[in-house]
């Protein structure tokens, strides 16, 4: 089994570039174009593994793509490579649908290309899983869970260049055929992640005695799935999903964001009272512009047809990433030295030329 997986140098992708390769034996070729998201340092479990080959290569880069799909020859895409901050995508969304919206258009008429020329048995078992998030169909109340069903409703320029991405890749299944199949999942933690998302930025200013910078009230609600839990998922759909069938991944694990940055602050007090107490450094500032209130995900489909689950809690997960943070400094101090974890996207700074 050859897989091609971009974005394999991000959070999630180098979880299921490390999944594929050292637990299901696959061979991978990593494309990732590295950017401030992007760190070789998160594959150093892979580093010179016989079955494992780095390519860094821009998405929007046809000739690029051309060339890895001819001399790779994948069984299977998984196509992670994005720009996935919201914040970033408020203060300048041109990367996001450069990369988001170009990225995969181009990626799927290259897949396709290479999919017409394959003889009939390969055609029938290649597939294309095209990876996105839960937040392409906008905010929910306080009831209700997001089916497969939900009407796409995006509030930021991230998800809006998401939800695009989604209908072309759904076009190029029902257009042309290619055995497209989409996923969309909550908001995942656990290591690797970019001190920039909720979770590590809050372990990381707890650790150095920052502002806890809570968005707004702290009301707002997500649906938290750790990161191994998705790569395992991710697998499966790109194994047994079927082609133009789109399935959501969440591991029934609502939080309020103020409830998620007191927990961390109460493992801290416990695996690093040096810095503690750290609640203390909990700060309330101006909200997020277009904040959605609530994401829940109904992952019915991808359990019952897929028979996958969860198998972190977030009480288990949680403590696991702290710790993670706790004995990994080598791997986020020189991101941290890259992005100190300053305020992006608020509307009327930092606007983009
Ligand atoms: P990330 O930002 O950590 O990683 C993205 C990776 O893509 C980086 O390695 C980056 O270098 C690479 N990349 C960016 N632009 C590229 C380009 N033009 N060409 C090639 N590579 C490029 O993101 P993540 O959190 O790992 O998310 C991965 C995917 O999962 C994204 O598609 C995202 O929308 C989706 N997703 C994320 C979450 C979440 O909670 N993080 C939840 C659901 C879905
Ligand atoms: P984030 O990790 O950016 O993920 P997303 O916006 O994709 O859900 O944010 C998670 C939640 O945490 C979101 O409701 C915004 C909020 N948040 C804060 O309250 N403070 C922060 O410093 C950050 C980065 C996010």
């Amino acid at each position: 089994m050859r897989v091609l997986v971009t974005g394999g140098a991000g959070f999630i992708g180098s979880a299921v570039v490390r999944h594929l390769v050292l637990v299901k034996g696959y061979e991978v070729l990593t494309v990732d174009k590295l950017t401030y998201a992007g760190t070789l340092t998160s594959l150093y479990k892979v580093d010179g593994h016989p079955l494992h080959r780095f390519l860094r290569a821009d998405i929007c880069d046809r000739s690029a793509m051309v060339e890895a799909f001819a001399s790779f020859r994948p069984d299977r895409v998984m196509h992670l490579a994005a720009e996935s901050h919201v914040d970033r995508s408020i203060t300048g969304a041109r990367d996001f649908v450069e990369t988001n919206v170009i990225g995969t258009f181009t990626l799927l008429d290259v897949a396709r290309n290479h999919w017409e020329g394959l003889p009939a048995v390969d055609r029938a078992a290649f597939r294309f899983l095209h990876v996105s998030t839960d937040e392409v169909y906008g905010s929910l109340g306080a009831d209700g869970l997001f089916t497969e069903a939900t009407a796409y409703d995006p509030s930021s320029p991230y998800s809006a260049s998401k939800a695009a991405s989604d209908h072309l890749a759904k076009a190029w299944q029902r257009t042309y055929g290619l055995p497209v199949v989409v996923s969309n999942c909550s908001n995942n933690y656990g290591p690797y992640h970019f001190p920039e998302k909720l979770i590590p930025l809050m372990i990381l200013n707890a650790l150095e005695a920052k502002p806890l910078t809570i968005y707004g009230d702290g009301a707002n609600i997500r649906d938290w799935l750790y990161v191994e839990d998705h790569a395992r998922a991710l697998d499966l759909i790109a194994e047994r999903g079927r082609p133009g069938q789109t399935y959501n991944v969440g591991g029934r694990n609502e939080r309020r964001n103020l409830d998620v940055v007191q927990h961390i602050c109460t493992l801290m007090d416990a695996l690093h009272p040096q810095s503690g107490p750290h609640e203390r450094h909990i700060a309330f500032v101006e909200d997020r512009p277009g904040h959605d209130a609530r994401y829940a995900i109904d992952a019915t489909r991808l359990e019952t047809e897929l028979g996958w689950r969860a198998e972190e809690t977030f009480e288990t997960g949680i403590e696991k990433t702290v710790r993670w943070y706790l004995e990994n400094e080598w791997w986020w101090a020189p991101l941290r030295q890259g992005y100190d974890g300053r305020r992006l996207g608020l509307v009327g700074t930092g606007r983009e030329p």
